[in-house]
């Protein structure tokens, strides 16, 4: 199978599939592949908190034209896979000297599965871009073709608790993978003083319970398909989490519509109890314990100009300096200008994508004499 994520990643990904059983867990370019049955896809679905879908495939032949694709497509029993009151959707994806249009591609390959329905039914299954029933991806490199079913459906970062979101929120699994890198113990308090609609918070809360990200998802793709074991999956959502108390995670903002906005998606998260809110500047916001991580995602200054942006990442870096002494500070942000202002000597580095940005994800390690460094150096 094949587990989609973001640039950068992988690795986490990678080990959340192996701590879910996974074999042969190999990473590529913003994919994680591995071997495993129907029960681990439920599972992959349901628990890892860094893919954004999970496909099957189903098969793989080599083509050369439009009409070799077509025939080796009608090769496949379509009417085991879904039925004719079933809508169907094609993603394709071309790399290759002998096709040169994926929309192309993936219209002749639906011919051939209706054309197959059509010819045993007398009726065909129509296709609908939006919300189909079953999403269906062709790979194409050179000559080699794979056909591979979407199990998620809808992406896995929509979880289902964020009913409401600020101007900039992060994306669910780049959260969950920002947190993951961190090697936060899911112990000592995370803050994000920055929260805005609450993202790192949430993802935090769920992790250190132990909720699966699925939990709150009314519907994977996998439960459209006719080989659709609800057994199999009622066991699987059904199985304890362990709950844990003692876990802090804390949260503010200095926009009052941020925080309420944090307060709904934590409350449908059911998380109101774990996590901490305040309206505050960070400038005012004084940490609550001597140890910790911050995992936090500050503007990037794209509305505001260039002097107040610098200006306020090194409120930041004076500020991490002053009051977080004994915390992992881990920041993402687009402004590289802005991020030399922080004027902390950071201790790890790595690219991650917010969206279309570039980021860097970087580590300031905050204790007695930790450098602050002139915004030149
Ligand atoms: C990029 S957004 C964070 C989005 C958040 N990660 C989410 O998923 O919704 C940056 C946040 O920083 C907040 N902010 C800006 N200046 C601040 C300050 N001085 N103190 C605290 N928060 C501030 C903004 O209100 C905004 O919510």
């Amino acid at each position: 199978m094949v587990a989609k994520t973001f640039k950068g990643l992988e690795d986490v990904l990678a080990k959340e599939l192996e701590d879910l059983g996974a074999q042969e867990v190999q990473t590529k370019n913003r994919m994680v592949e591995f071997n495993g049955d129907k029960e681990l896809m439920y599972r992959a679905n349901y628990h890892l908190r860094t893919a954004l879908r999970v496909l099957k495939p189903i098969a793989e032949f080599k083509a050369k034209n439009e009409n070799e694709l077509y025939e080796e497509v009608q090769k496949i029993d379509w009417d085991e896979i879904f039925s004719l009151k079933q809508t169907f959707a094609i993603d394709s994806v071309v790399n290759s000297e002998f096709f040169s249009h994926s929309k192309y591609v993936a219209l002749k390959m639906k011919d051939a599965i209706v054309d197959q329905f059509r010819d045993k039914y007398k009726k065909r299954p129509f296709v609908e871009t939006e919300n189909s029933d079953i999403r269906i991806n062709l790979h194409i490199a050179h000559d080699v073709c794979t056909i591979l079913l979407d199990s998620s459906g809808e992406s896995l970062h929509r979880r289902g608790y964020r009913t409401k979101a600020t101007k900039a929120p992060l994306n669910e699994v780049l959260a969950a993978g920002m947190i993951l890198i961190s090697g936060w113990d899911k112990k000592s308090p995370l803050i994000d003083p920055m929260c805005g609609s609450g993202t790192i918070l949430i993802e935090a809360a769920m992790m250190a319970n132990g909720i699966p990200p699925g939990m709150y998802r009314e519907k994977f793709g996998f439960e459209n398909w006719k080989d659709f074991d609800a057994d199999l999956f009622e066991e699987i959502v059904e199985e304890e989490y362990e709950e844990c108390n003692d876990v802090y995670v804390y949260g503010s903002d200095v926009s009052e519509i941020a925080i309420r906005i944090a307060k709904r998606n934590i409350a449908n998260a059911s998380l109101s109890k774990k996590i901490n809110l305040l309206i505050k500047p960070i400038e005012g916001y004084e940490p609550p314990s001597k140890n910790g991580v911050v995992v936090t995602n500050p503007p990037y200054g794209e509305r505001i100009k260039k002097n107040e942006i610098n200006a306020f990442y090194k409120v930041l870096g004076d500020k991490f300096k002053q009051s977080y002494n004994g915390y992992n500070i881990w920041m993402i942000s687009s402004n590289n200008d802005a991020i030399k202002h922080v004027g902390l000597q950071h201790s790890h580095k790595m690219v991650l994508f917010n969206g279309p940005l570039e980021c860097r994800y970087l580590k300031y390690e905050i204790y007695e004499g930790s450098k602050k460094m002139i915004p030149s150096e």
